[in-house]
């Protein structure tokens, strides 16, 4: 083998190219997790991250191909090319960040509390719920899984499968509090006004970033630019706004 035919084969394909080949741009995300990505009464995938990839989709002159994937198994399902990127409100950990690569961040979130309207004025901080006599839910292998067994550990854990049935509990009087994404909380909140109180200073530092294959400069290098115009260019304020300030 040549030099040149050695170095073209230990190079991998950048999924920009891939993408562009396959004429779609196949992205990653979970449903469920407001206003990041919902299904919609028509059953269509609408919020912040779907409006981004289907802009992102656009701007590479292929289509949006949604992949709905549950949470545990999103990164298995990009390492093993299910999708091209995640974008599914995916927080920046060292933990991912050893299995992935990530863009720069788009938006920084925390933790919040939804509680008991009962304990209102009991709690008033994460700090105050680190005690077996509470019991607080989150959803299983989140940063607020991760957040409630450093932070809260004392209490009596328990972890749902979906960010819904989680907050369900505190609402039906199962669960004293529900640790959250602080975006997710407020909307369900706004929802569900009296039945849930939000102690709404987050209590993590949560950068979350589009998720994609290690060893691929290209696609990282087109995406940390595409978020770059779309800050610069009022894209990315007017749906900041459609989903977050509305
Ligand atoms: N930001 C949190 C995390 O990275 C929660 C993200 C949940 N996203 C979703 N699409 N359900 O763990």
């Amino acid at each position: 083998l040549g030099v040149a035919t050695v170095s073209q084969a230990a190079m991998a394909e950048s999924a920009v190219d891939k993408v562009v080949s396959a004429g779609e741009l196949r992205v990653c995300f979970e449903a469920g997790y407001m206003p990041f990505e919902m299904k919609n009464k028509n059953g269509e995938f609408v919020g912040f991250d779907i409006d981004m990839g289907k802009l992102m989709a656009k701007s590479m002159g292929v289509k949006f191909t949604p992949v709905n994937t549950a949470w545990d198994g999103i990164i298995p399902a990009l390492l093993t090319d299910k999708c091209d990127i995640i974008m599914g409100g995916m927080t920046i950990t060292a933990e991912r960040n050893l299995k992935v690569n990530f863009a720069d961040p788009y938006i920084v979130v925390g933790q919040s509390i939804l509680m008991k309207p009962s304990l209102a004025g009991k709690i008033t901080s994460y700090k105050d719920l680190n005690d077996p006599k509470y019991t607080v839910v989150t959803k299983l292998g989140t940063t607020g899984d991760a957040a409630t067994k450093k932070y809260i550990g004392q209490s009596n854990i328990r972890l749902f499968d979906t960010e819904a049935d989680g907050a369900l509990e505190v609402v039906n009087g199962k669960a004293d509090a529900f640790v959250y994404d602080l975006p997710f909380n407020a909307i369900y909140a706004a929802q569900n006004a009296g039945k849930v109180v939000h102690l709404d200073k987050p209590f993590t530092y949560e950068p979350l970033g589009w998720a994609i294959r290690k060893n691929d400069p290209d696609f990282l290098n087109f995406l940390n630019n595409f978020l770059r115009q779309t800050k610069g260019d009022g894209t990315y304020d007017r749906l900041y706004q459609k989903w977050f300030e509305s």
